[in-house]
């Protein structure tokens, strides 16, 4: 891309310095102030560039959304004309549909809201059901959606070449199939019904898990719950071990606990959400998506 700022804010100055070492960007911190009421006041530097790019991944992402609106409208503001959000976490992509009448749809809500404020949105993994490109759910006028699961596949070769790569639920079918294909590793899906925040029935897939190092591959640990369950299930069947590859590690609350509780052993993730299981970095794929817009 010409000559752009990369922006971004204090709790991402790892990403931020990886993603400018690997795009060639200047990446300046974003200013802000946190008033005792929770209100924000942010300050951009100046003079801005006419490209410029915001990185904000989206965990946590109520306050964040705020600071978005705010970031991109005060760039404009001040002169930007290509304004382009690198958000590695894309929150709000799993409530999809109404699923009782009443319910807000956020995908299409958050989607739109972003769309309105940023000319192209790059992100990694996002959780897409029953829509099936990320232009559906962020209709701006470049909507990219990333993988993470080739170079999460290379990783978790490298640690455990004879692994055996399990999906918890039908939805991480397309990041295990792309995954497995990589280095031609046994893989499997497992069925999950959901009955609550915390509580999940899994149904393990038709392949043979006893003796096997298995590795649960998936886009999102939040409570932890699907990949404990899995867990929980694939050891009672005879699985030698069972690792963990996420490419969002979101562990919110006491998820880790949850997992590590279940038996699990290793928890790999992208740095896409900083987390002390990040060993995946993810800057490279950034930045090469950002030559593209
Ligand atoms: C949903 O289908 C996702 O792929 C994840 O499996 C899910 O969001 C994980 O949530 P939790 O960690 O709360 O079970």
């Amino acid at each position: 891309m010409q000559s752009a700022s990369l922006l971004y804010f204090d709790d991402e100055q790892a990403l931020a310095s990886q993603l400018a070492k690997a795009s060639g960007l200047t990446a300046t911190c974003v200013d802000r102030h946190v008033f005792p009421d929770g209100e924000i006041k942010l300050r951009l530097p100046t003079p801005l560039p006419r490209r410029v790019v915001v990185l904000r991944s989206l965990h946590d992402p109520n306050t964040k959304l705020v600071e978005l609106l705010l970031a991109a409208r005060t760039a404009r503001t001040l002169g930007a004309e290509h304004l382009t959000l690198v958000a590695p976490y894309l929150a709000y992509m799993r409530q999809d549909v109404a699923f009782t009448p009443g319910e807000a749809v956020s995908q299409q809500i958050i989607g739109r809201l972003l769309a309105e404020l940023f000319d192209a949105v790059i992100t990694v993994d996002p959780h897409l059901h029953r829509v099936s490109t990320l232009q559906e759910a962020v209709p701006a006028k470049q909507a990219i959606a990333l993988t993470a699961a080739p170079l999460l596949a290379d990783f978790v070769h490298q640690q455990c070449p004879d692994a055996l790569l399990i999906g918890p639920d039908e939805e991480s079918a397309q990041w295990i199939t792309a995954a497995a294909r990589q280095h031609r590793m046994d893989h499997g899906v497992c069925r999950k019904v959901r009955h609550g925040d915390r509580q999940v029935d899994i149904q393990l897939p038709d392949v043979a898990v006893a003796n096997r190092h298995v590795v649960l591959l998936d886009d999102i640990a939040s409570s932890g719950h699907t990949l404990a369950q899995a867990a929980r299930m694939l050891l009672q069947a005879g699985a030698s071990s069972v690792d963990v590859a996420v490419t969002h590690a979101l562990f919110s609350g006491d998820a880790l606990a949850v997992v590590r509780g279940a038996g699990v052993s290793r928890i790999w993730s992208t740095d896409g959400v900083a987390h002390e299981s990040n060993c995946v970095g993810i800057a490279p794929l950034l930045a090469s998506a950002l030559t593209t817009v």
